[in-house]
């Protein structure tokens, strides 16, 4: 996930459902400056400790809240990402208006998931898109990988299209 969401440094990253902050921790050794955000205070707390130093040197930010309710300032992101959150392909997904209001004009996001069973890629790219698509992003592609113990695939999207009408 880390590879395909292809870290800069000093780019600005959301990511929404961090977990225990595996993907965080890629992220801010890439450079990233990120904000993390799970609605699990228990998560959000691992995170933290996963990621102590990072976060004292003010480069992670991990905040207990669900993503409509989170406090993300007004600076956009340059990237938001997630891995396992349903909520980015299950309707009525109220998540992708926080993300079209948040990523940058050129942003990207990437919606990773586990590969559960065969189609998985295309039946949540496809559900991904209905539900971002009139938000202003549409999907740019969908990435796939060898991983263990289950193959995961990542859908990329982007701003700055037009909706669809
Ligand atoms: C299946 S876990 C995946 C965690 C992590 N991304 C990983 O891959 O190990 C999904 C996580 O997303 C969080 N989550 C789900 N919907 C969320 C939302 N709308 N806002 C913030 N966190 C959310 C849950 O609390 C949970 O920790």
């Amino acid at each position: 996930m880390a590879g395909v969401a292809a870290p800069v440094a000093g780019e600005r990253v959301l990511e929404v459902g961090c977990g225990h902050g595996v993907l965080v921790d890629l992220l801010a050794a890439a450079g990233c400056d990120v904000v993390a955000v799970d609605r699990s205070p228990t998560m959000v707390a691992a995170t933290t400790r996963r990621n102590a130093a990072a976060v004292a040197a003010g480069r992670v930010r991990a905040q207990a809240a669900s993503l409509v309710d989170a406090d993300l300032g007004t600076h956009p992101f340059d990237a938001v990402v997630c891995f396992d959150v349903r909520a980015f392909w299950t309707p009525p997904a109220p998540e992708w208006d926080v993300v079209a209001r948040v990523l940058a004009p050129a942003g990207r996001v990437l919606v990773g998931f586990s590969v559960m069973r065969p189609g998985a890629e295309q039946d949540v790219a496809a559900a991904a898109e209905a539900l971002a698509a009139p938000r202003g992003l549409r999907v740019t592609g969908v990435h796939r990988g060898a991983t263990t113990p289950m193959p995961s695939a990542a859908v990329e999207l982007r701003a700055g299209l037009t909706p669809r009408g």
